[in-house]
């Protein structure tokens, strides 16, 4: 089918009626899609019809393919290696890669990362990153190539030359309840994964109340969509299934939760922040081969993280990317809100349940996230979260903080975070984060 036989119409009655796209009509559409020549709406009719209908391993295969190549797929050969990537499916809090990028570059690896802005109640990578003044995610591919050569570690979002299919689906999906898809969740990820050009790639699949998957199984389901396509298209994948039901850390926001990546980076973070980038990039160290088992790669990660050295790595990361390296000695030089308003517990007792899901869509009504496509949003806005799950909390304490810069917003906000928290007589036991491993015995052997 060529561009000029193509109809947006019918690739949408094709995709209602849960018929498969030919790959030569997914050709056009992603043709015209990164040509500008498709209006939102079409699109965001295709993708809700794409949520209800599904799409076929082939299909699903091919699009990835086709996105992946709507701008250039980076060689790296000729970058020291073994290059690798990590990519988080989503959660509230998440802020691994932050702390993950610098400290697998100090460990041996390079680390080649295209990451997204915020998709509905998560946020993005991007978008904190963007916090840091001066900080560019807007990478030419050279750009790009060039700050691996001389840093082993670059962190950008999709570009016209970088997955900018992807990068215009994903605008839409934010805002038009789109995301909860198992192909298109794939799609988006494993394209940026192949456009990026890595060897070895980690995937952190979340389940939970605050991820897409609700469930581990669910989450699971998606882990083996993307091993399948990940696989066709010649690529080392391995997933990790994490759960994602309370928030990462403490801090849930952009500039605030850049500052706890720093304080983890100082070996003064969260322990399940800490613990999950020291699991996570054990693994990735030794899928990739740069250590022999991931119980290897955790002692030289923590070594770095002791040492300072990945802390430098992120100082260097940033001004190679054009940001202000003075953020990490005095963070409060990146947006702060004008108030931090407490939300003081109604009962005593402990925090059986924090739903994450519940603090997003908190921290979106502080305006930390968009509700329509290209919204600027609120980096300084957000959640401190002083009680988690397992917690004991007296009444009149504050359960967490709001960081907003509206009053209005926060009242609203604040009574959401109340129901996020589930207080009770009996101390909840808490679930390990990580709940499976998933990928060829070849990767997930050495542990
Ligand atoms: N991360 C992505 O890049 N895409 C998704 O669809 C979900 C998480």
């Amino acid at each position: 089918m060529s561009t000029a036989e193509f109809s947006m119409i019918e690739m949408i009655k094709e995709k209602r009626l849960g018929h498969a796209h030919s790959p030569e009509r997914m050709a056009a559409f992603v043709q015209k899609l990164v040509a500008g020549e498709l209006p939102d709406y079409q699109v965001a009719a295709w993708l809700m019809a794409t949520v209800f209908q599904g799409m076929t391993l082939d299909e699903t295969t091919e699009l990835t393919r086709l996105v992946a190549h709507s701008g250039e797929v980076l060689d790296l050969s000729t970058i020291p290696g073994p290059c690798v990537d990590k990519h988080s499916t989503g959660g509230v809090g998440d802020k691994v890669t932050l702390v993950f990028a610098p400290l697998l570059a100090v460990c041996g690896a390079t680390v080649a990362k295209l990451s997204g802005r915020g998709l509905g109640h998560t946020g993005g990578t991007i978008d904190k990153l963007e916090a840091i003044p001066g900080f560019n995610t807007s990478l030419t591919d050279e750009q790009f190539l060039q700050q691996l050569r001389d840093h082993r570690v670059a962190v950008a979002g999709q570009t016209k030359d970088l997955a900018p299919a992807d990068g215009i689906l994903y605008a839409l999906r934010d805002v038009t309840n789109t995301v909860e898809s198992i192909p298109l969740i794939a799609v988006s990820v494993l394209s940026k994964k192949i456009a990026a050009g890595a060897d070895a790639i980690l995937l952190d699949v979340k389940a939970g109340s605050g991820a897409f998957m609700p469930t581990v199984e669910s989450a699971k389901e998606l882990s083996r969509v993307m091993l399948e396509v990940g696989d066709r298209l010649g690529k080392k994948v391995i997933c990790v299934v994490t759960g994602m039901d309370q928030p990462l850390g403490h801090e849930v926001g952009h500039a605030n939760e850049v500052a706890e990546a720093i304080a983890t980076l100082k070996g003064e973070g969260p322990a399940d922040l800490t613990d999950l980038c020291i699991h996570l990039g054990g693994l990735l160290l030794a899928a990739s081969g740069v250590t022999r088992t991931a119980a290897e790669g955790e002692v030289r990660l923590k070594a770095a993280i002791a040492d300072g050295s990945a802390l430098q790595k992120f100082r260097e990361m940033i001004v190679a990317q054009g940001g202000d390296p003075a953020v990490v000695d005095d963070p409060t030089l990146m947006p702060q809100p004008k108030f931090r308003i407490p939300v003081p517990a109604r009962a005593s007792g402990y925090v059986q349940r924090l739903d994450a899901l519940t603090v997003g869509g908190a921290g979106k009504l502080l305006g930390a996230g968009r509700m329509t496509k290209g919204e600027a949003i609120d980096l300084a806005v957000g959640i401190h979260l002083s009680k988690k799950e397992g917690d004991r909390v007296e009444a009149g304490e504050p359960l967490g903080f709001l960081l907003a810069n509206d009053e209005a917003k926060a009242a609203a906000a604040a009574e959401v975070l109340q129901q996020a928290y589930t207080i009770g007589a009996a101390q909840p036991t808490l679930e390990p984060l990580v709940k499976a491993v998933l990928g060829p015995e070849s990767l997930v052997g050495a542990r």
